[in-house]
This record gives structure tokens, sequence and C-alpha cells, in this order.
């Protein structure tokens, strides 16, 4: 019945075409294009358009918001029959902030680019995060995300490795010169949703963060590229905020700001809110960001964060390799850290911790809030041409503890600080690691300990991803 239908609207719709074809004459030739689509997703979906369907034009000029719009709302019809894709042909398509559906794709062609528009009529306002009572560059509103969804159920962008263009100068522009009345949008922002995908995709110069997915669970984020200047203002890749079950792999990431950088909310809002961050793997990241960290945990980790487990990690030109980033007023814990097989070239520190990053939402934090770090692994890597080793400043009378660093080798660079390690307020043990850690950190000899990194999956790890095929054709 469903191939019936679905055929007779195939040719239904080739007969509307060939009409439409001759009515138009020769001066405006419509030719129907094919394309087979064939990728791997935690859903495929029933029903496909494209957005040439509803107005869409990408010729990088014209504005397609609305075409976005009306597209996903007619495709909504579908949401309890089986879901619908949205597939986005070759082309640049201009657009403003829309929002996303439940049961939903919107899949890019590989030579497809979504402009970011810079016109601020095009970005609706929404209030601040809940867990972080104001905006990160102003007090007031955020501007929605380019690609936004809340309270969504089953969604996903993917793509052939097509590109989300954020076109991030324009706004990194009004942020130096304090211009901004909102918070600069981020690229993909998807919050109080479950049974979330963002895969193979480029994402070019956001004008902030680029992959925001908050009080959201059950995450895959795979496959992507995320390329913006290293000098660029708060282009962290991806922040997995306040949520649980997250999976992030096999991406590359060239940026101003942390790759990956793992939150749970601000000083006494984010206590409030108290969602933490945990269950969350990030696997085959390479990440280029020569003013900040590889993996940060913070500084915003007022929900608290606990269960990371990050390995096979390459870190090239970077600031440092896994930061925690903290203070008191913030609240919260980070524990059960684990991270293994990390190769880093050229960083200013391997390890770093610092429980007086400050960088308060305002002045009502309560100064009794002191964070609870402890448990924190990390083991088997390498790295060279570093300048130090490792910087770990705990909180004074609240130290650190539980640090367990095993197998770590660290070469370090001509120009190294005399001094490798600097330890105040943190507590752990080494094991066969050079150059030789500092006291607070004693080294237990070579075979004594492996530090640990737990043994079995996270739930995320067993999502089943299904084999979806679509031939389409479109205008
Ligand atoms: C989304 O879910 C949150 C948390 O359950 C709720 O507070 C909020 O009102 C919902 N928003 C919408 C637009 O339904
Ligand atoms: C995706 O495109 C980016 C930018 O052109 C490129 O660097 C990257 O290698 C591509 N990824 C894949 C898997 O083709
Ligand atoms: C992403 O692309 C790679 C390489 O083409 C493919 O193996 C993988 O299944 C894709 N993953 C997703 C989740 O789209
Ligand atoms: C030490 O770490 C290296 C990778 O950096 C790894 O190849 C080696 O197997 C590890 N040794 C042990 C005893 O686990
Ligand atoms: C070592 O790092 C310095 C910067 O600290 C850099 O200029 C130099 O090229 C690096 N050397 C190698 C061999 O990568």
């Amino acid at each position: 019945m469903e191939l019936l239908g679905r055929r007779t609207q195939v040719i239904k719709l080739f007969l509307v075409l060939v009409v439409v074809g001759l009515l138009r004459g020769a001066e405006s030739r419509t030719t129907m294009k094919f394309e087979s689509l064939e990728y791997t997703a935690i859903s495929c979906r029933a029903h496909s358009a494209s957005l040439t369907e509803f107005g869409g034009v990408g010729d990088g000029k014209s504005s397609n918001t609305k075409a976005f719009q009306a597209a996903i709302s007619q495709l909504s019809q579908y949401a309890s029959e089986g879901g619908a894709q949205l597939f986005v042909p070759a082309g640049k398509w201009l657009t403003g902030s829309f929002n996303l559906i439940s049961h939903f794709t919107l899949y890019l062609h590989k030579d497809a680019v979504l402009l970011a528009s810079q016109d601020v009529n095009e970005w609706p306002v929404l209030k601040p995060l809940p867990s972080y009572g104001r905006g990160r560059d102003a007090a007031a509103g955020r501007f929605s995300s380019l690609i936004f969804g809340t309270n969504l159920t089953d969604v996903i962008v993917t793509g052939d490795n097509g590109t989300i263009d954020g076109q991030g100068e324009f706004w990194w522009q009004q942020f130096h010169k304090k211009k901004l009345k909102y918070t600069r949008p981020y690229l993909i922002e998807i919050m109080f949703s479950t049974d979330i995908q963002i895969s193979n995709l480029t994402l070019r110069d956001s004008p902030s963060w680029n992959v925001h997915p908050v009080y959201s669970s059950n995450i895959l984020v795979q496959g992507i590229t995320v390329i913006a200047p290293i000098t660029s203002p708060n282009t962290d890749g991806i922040n997995p905020d306040s949520c649980t079950n997250t999976r992030i792999e096999d991406c590359y990431i060239v940026s101003g700001d942390d790759c990956v950088a793992v939150k749970s909310g601000w000083d006494e809002y984010g206590i409030a809110f108290g969602r933490p961050t945990k269950q969350l793997v990030i696997r085959r990241l390479t990440c280029i960001s020569p003013y900040s960290a590889t993996i940060a945990l913070g500084s915003e980790m007022s929900g608290g964060i606990q269960d990371v487990r990050a390995e096979d990690i390459v870190a090239i030109n970077t600031e440092s390799g896994i930061r925690i980033k903290t203070a008191v007023g913030r609240g919260g814990y980070v524990k059960d850290i684990y991270v293994r097989r990390m190769t880093m070239h050229t960083m200013k520190w391997v390890f770093k911790m610092n429980g007086d990053y400050g960088s308060h939402a305002d002045g009502k934090y309560d100064k009794n809030a002191v964070p609870e770090i402890k448990g924190i692994n990390y083991r088997d890597m390498v790295a060279d041409n570093v300048t130090i080793a490792a910087r770990l400043e705990g909180i004074a009378d609240h130290p650190f503890t539980g640090i367990c660093i095993s197998n770590v080798t660290i070469g370090l660079a001509a120009k190294a600080k005399k001094q490798p390690w600097t330890c105040t307020d943190i507590e752990g043990i080494t094991s066969g690691v050079t150059p030789s850690p500092c006291d607070l950190l004693p080294d237990q000899g070579p075979k004594a300990t492996a530090c640990n990194f737990p043994a079995d999956d996270l739930p995320i790890d067993l999502v089943e991803l299904k084999q979806c095929t679509y031939r389409m054709s479109y205008l």
C-alpha cells in the first residue's frame, strides 16, 4: 500500500512537472533532478522532500528562512507517519534561524552550503538558558541558533559532508566592539530533547559555539569537521551541556576556543537547575586550538560533570590537553573522568587544572559553594615539544583529590620552562610518568598502577544505526 501510494505520488509529481515544463516553454527550462542517498542514521524516514519544493533558492543571495520554515511546517504532518527528511540540494542557501521538529532529518548534499544570514531580524531572541541565568555576551537574551530545536525526540542533522557556514566575521566584529545587545547565536543547538544525531557535516566560521546539545539525552555526534580562525572568539567546537548519554566521535576541529567543552550551568543558576553532564564518550578527536584546550571540563560545571571517557585523541599546536576549569561559587562536581591514548604535538600545557577560574555570572554567587573535583584518571599518553608538563592548581583547603596519571611521556621543548610541573592543593599518584612529577603526585614506579578506564559500554555505545536509502526526484 505504502509503496503503491508513493509510486502514484511520484508519477503525479512527474506529470505536474511535464505540464509545468510545457507551460513555461523553453525560456525557463525546469529540469527534474534525481538523487539517491544512502547513509546511516538512528532512524530512516518514510517521507522526503527537497527545499526547492518550498520556494528555496540556492543563489547565495535570496533568503531561505521562510522556505525552511514552510518546509518543516509542512513535513511536521508526517511526524506520526514515519517521519520526514528535508533534503537541501547543491547550492548556497542563505538563511536565518529556523526550528527543527521531532521525527525529522535535515540532510545536506555534499555541495550544499547553508549561509547564515547577517540580518539580525532573521534571528529571534530567546530567554537566557535557565542554568546560566544570563547570556554569555550580554545579560539579556540570546539569539536563537541557526538550527534550533527544543522539546524534540528523534531528530537528525546530517549530510554527505555538506557545509554550514556561520559567516562569523560579522558577529566577531560586533563582539569585539561590544556592540551586541544579545548573546551571539550558535550554529546548532538542541535542547530538552532525546535521540539526537548530528553527523557528517562541515561547520565553518560559527558566530560563537558550533554544536550545543543542552538538557538532552541519547546524543550521537559523528564525523563533524569544525573550522574557524584560531583567533576567533568563543568558537568552541562541541559543547555537551547538562546532557546524559552522549557519544562524540571522529571529529576534526580547528578553532579559536576549546575543541570540546563539557558544561553544566553557571554558579547559582546551574546549582539551582541541578542537571549534570554524565555518561559522555569522546573518541577519535583531532584538535588544533593554540589558545585553548583539546577537552575542557567547565568552567560552567555547577550541575556537575561525571563519567567522561575520552580515548584516541590527537592534539596539535593546542594550548592544553585536558583542562579542568572551576572556581569557588560554582558548586557542583567533576568526578570519574577517564582519558587514555592521547597523542600531542606542540603544547603549552599537557594537563591543566584551575580552581580559581573566576568568570562569575553575577555578584550573587554563593561563596560557600565549593566545587568537588575527584577521581581524575589520565593514562597512556605521549606528547612532544611541550612548554610546561602540567599546572595543577586546586582550591585552598578543598584540594582536588584522586588524581591518577600513568604511562605518560612528555617531551619538553627546547624553550621549556625550568619547572615542568606546578602543583598546589591537589592529591594523587603517578606511575611511569616523565618528566618526574611534582611531590604532591608521588611516582609509584613504572609498573605500579594503570589508572582506571572503565571496561563497560555506555548505553549510547549500543545504539544501532540503520542503513537508510532514498531515491528522490525534485526540481
Ligand atoms: C520544554 O520542556 C521544558 C522542560 O520539560 C519545559 O520547561 C518547557 O516549557 C518546554 N517548552 C516547550 C516550548 O514546550
Ligand atoms: C569534509 O569537508 C572538509 C572541508 O572541506 C574536509 O576538510 C574534510 O576532510 C571532509 N571530510 C570528509 C569525511 O570527507
Ligand atoms: C558518516 O560518514 C562516514 C564516511 O562516509 C560513514 O562511514 C558513517 O557511517 C557516517 N556516519 C553517520 C552517522 O552519518
Ligand atoms: C603506554 O602508552 C603507550 C601509548 O602512549 C602505549 O602504546 C603502551 O602500550 C602503554 N603501555 C602500557 C603498559 O599500557
Ligand atoms: C615547537 O613549538 C614551537 C612553539 O612553541 C614551534 O615554534 C616549533 O615549530 C615547534 N617545533 C616542532 C619541531 O614542532
